[in-house]
């Protein structure tokens, strides 16, 4: 028994919605998706158009303040990041505290959870200057945690950030390079991740955006509700995606490459066994992001090196998909994290920091909607209801009695 009575609230009737699929949170005016015809828009710029042409950064300005910057615009808001890239020593410390084989994405979390420890004097939300200073920080901070996070898992020191790089250089540099020795960034690769990092930097109410609304709503701080986003993102049906869809392949190909056989398990549905890199909640069609990293891939892997015999694999596996009624009929299609990973590895990230280099896309999409929630005066703190199917009321029992 559902009591439909219980069900009328104040506002009227609560709809049933499992997974928010039709239902709206919120108003937006940052990213627009038509999933039907495959489109993908940032504040109204094709994201094919911005992929390639656009920096990470100036994407970033984009997002979080509507408008693409001015030359000079840009060059502020970038040197404004780049004095921040530094991690107090004490938050160096967390690093050593976790096991060493540490999965780096609660690493991640963990760490920008602790920003609101080290950073107590701007955690207002309603301070125009507190959030600006709190999305500078975190933008510039969250590539070195990253780098941390893998140095930690491999057992090498850290290295401090350097400000005369962007970025992305960076990031390169503080996770392959070594104190002490030069390290020269390939302009190519750190080209190939730039764009990598738009494609992903953000995709409307997605369920790490969600989540990252939902905490903020609360009035949490910038930091704790980008610390839950990175752990929704975390999941292998979200972020975690582009891990599983590696490690899918590299099973395939231990198993003799058979793909006919693994397409076959994944529509009789065992357990476990989805086509990962596959389907989406909005596109019903050929993710836009989807296509520009296929198109990238091969030339990327070329100039790296990478695994072309994966690369190879994970084509025919979509050529089957794609003709197969299973995947036809659900439309099913690759999104984002299935030629991404094979880039990942082809620049020499091992498998488990992918999903680190996908929250690093996502960051400014995070702080662009949690802004623009915050400064909307129709936010209301987020509190879904639900159908209640327990018991109706009925009498305590004295544990004697049972
Ligand atoms: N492989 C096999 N079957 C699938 C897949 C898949 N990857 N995705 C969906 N289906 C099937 C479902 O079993 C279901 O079949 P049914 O109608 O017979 O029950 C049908 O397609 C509809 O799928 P739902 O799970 O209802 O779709 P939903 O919108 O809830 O899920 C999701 C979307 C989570 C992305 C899903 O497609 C999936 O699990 N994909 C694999 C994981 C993945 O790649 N995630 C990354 C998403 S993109 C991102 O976060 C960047």
């Amino acid at each position: 028994g559902i009591n439909s009575s219980k069900l009328l609230s104040t506002t009227g009737h609560v709809a049933l919605d499992i997974g928010f699929v039709n239902t709206a949170s919120c108003t937006s005016a940052i990213t627009y998706i038509d999933g039907d015809a495959g489109v993908l828009r940032y504040r109204g710029y094709p994201i094919d158009q911005l992929a390639g042409r656009a920096s990470f950064i100036e994407v970033s300005y984009l997002l979080i303040y509507g408008e693409l910057p001015t030359a000079a615009q840009l060059a502020d808001f970038d040197s404004r990041i780049r004095r921040h890239t530094l991690l107090h020593e004490d938050l160096k410390q967390f690093f050593k505290g976790f096991p060493r084989d540490a999965h780096p994405m609660p690493v991640l979390s963990s760490a920008v959870s602790a920003l609101s420890t080290f950073y107590q004097d701007s955690l207002d939300p309603f301070d125009p200057e507190q959030v600006e200073i709190s999305t500078l920080r975190l933008l510039a901070k969250l590539p070195t945690i990253a780098a941390y996070a893998y140095k930690k898992s491999v057992g090498q020191p850290f290295l401090y950030p350097d400000n005369s790089l962007g970025l992305v250089e960076n990031f390169l540099r503080m996770t392959f390079g070594f104190p002490a020795e030069p390290y020269e960034v390939d302009p190519e690769l750190a080209a190939a991740l730039d764009m990598l990092l738009v494609l992903h930097a953000d995709h409307e109410q997605n369920c790490s955006t969600s989540t990252v609304r939902l905490v903020g709503s609360s009035h949490a701080n910038l930091f704790a509700s980008v610390s839950a986003g990175i752990n929704a993102l975390f999941g292998p049906l979200h972020g975690g995606a582009n891990q599983s869809v590696l490690e899918m392949l590299e099973s395939i190909q231990r198993e003799g490459g058979d793909i006919d056989r693994f397409v076959e398990r994944v529509k009789k549905k065992e357990p476990g066994v989805k086509l990962m890199g596959f389907g989406h909640r909005v596109y019903k069609n050929y993710d836009p992001r989807a296509a520009i990293v296929k198109q990238t891939a091969d030339r990327v892997l070329d100039k790296l090196g990478g695994n072309n015999e994966l690369l190879d694999l994970a084509r025919q596996l979509e050529e089957v998909a794609l003709s197969d009624d299973y995947f036809v009929e659900r439309k099913l299609y690759p999104n984002v994290d299935f030629y991404t990973g094979l880039i990942y590895r082809a620049m020499g990230f091992p498998t488990r920091m992918f999903t680190v280099l996908f929250a690093l896309g996502r960051l400014p999409g995070w702080i662009a909607q949690w802004r623009e929630m915050i400064a909307d005066p129709a936010t209301k703190i987020g509190r879904p209801r639900q159908v209640y199917t327990g018991k109706t009321e009925r009498p305590y029992i004295d544990i004697a009695d049972r």
